[in-house]
């Protein structure tokens, strides 16, 4: 059986990213086990930025829910990143995660140059915000979110097969029809 991993960015369980993950989960087939994160429940130190890690492919810190976490992308066959967009950006606990990770995304060669650790795995964005469509996009709100969780996915050698994104959160918090067949779409990509 193939595995699947969630991170939920969200602090907040009924929200809108929950919600989204729990439509997009309730479609996944069969194949996949699946696993869902909060990462705003973990207990994890904040990366040090040592950079010993990009050597050892292990970090230095005490073991905690980052290194348990870690390990779990590693053995994912699919990863799915939903996180509210906080200034243009992921959530602050998603980052700290991600950073924690580095070394299970990617490698260095001898040269410095980038290798991608999780090469040719699926992945997909789920991100929403209060700012209403186009402007989500123009300002760089949704997009800014989109485009931090792409350069982490791309540097870790995922094919992105899909975004989800939710503007104008705080006018219309509910996944609309619409919403629903993007997310059916998506899932049959799977
Ligand atoms: C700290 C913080 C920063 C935020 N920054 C933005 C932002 O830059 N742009 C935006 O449109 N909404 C922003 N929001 C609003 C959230 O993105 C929005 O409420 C979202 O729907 C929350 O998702 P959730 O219900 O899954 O937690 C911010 C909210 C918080 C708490």
């Amino acid at each position: 059986m193939k595995k699947l991993i969630v991170l939920n960015g969200s602090p907040r369980k009924s929200g809108t990213i929950s919600r989204l993950l729990e439509t997009l989960i309730s479609l996944v087939n069969d194949n996949y086990e699946i696993e869902v994160i909060r990462v705003c429940d973990l207990n994890m130190q904040f990366c040090r930025g040592c950079m010993a890690c990009r050597q050892s492919g292990h970090c230095v810190l005490p073991e905690d829910d980052a290194h348990v976490i870690g390990e779990k992308i590693r053995q994912a066959d699919v990863l799915i990143i939903g996180t509210p967009t906080y200034w243009g950006n992921m959530s602050g606990p998603l980052k700290v995660l991600l950073d924690r990770n580095v070394f299970i995304l990617m490698g260095e060669n001898k040269n410095g140059f980038p290798i991608p650790r999780q090469k040719g795995k699926k992945a997909i964005i789920v991100t929403a915000c209060t700012t209403p469509w186009p402007f989500n996009f123009i300002l760089a709100e949704s997009r800014g979110a989109i485009r931090a969780l792409k350069e982490i996915l791309h540097y870790g050698g995922y094919k992105i097969i899909g975004k989800i994104v939710k503007p104008n959160t705080k006018k219309h918090s509910e996944i609309n029809f619409y919403l629903k067949k993007k997310i059916e779409r998506l899932n049959a990509k799977l």
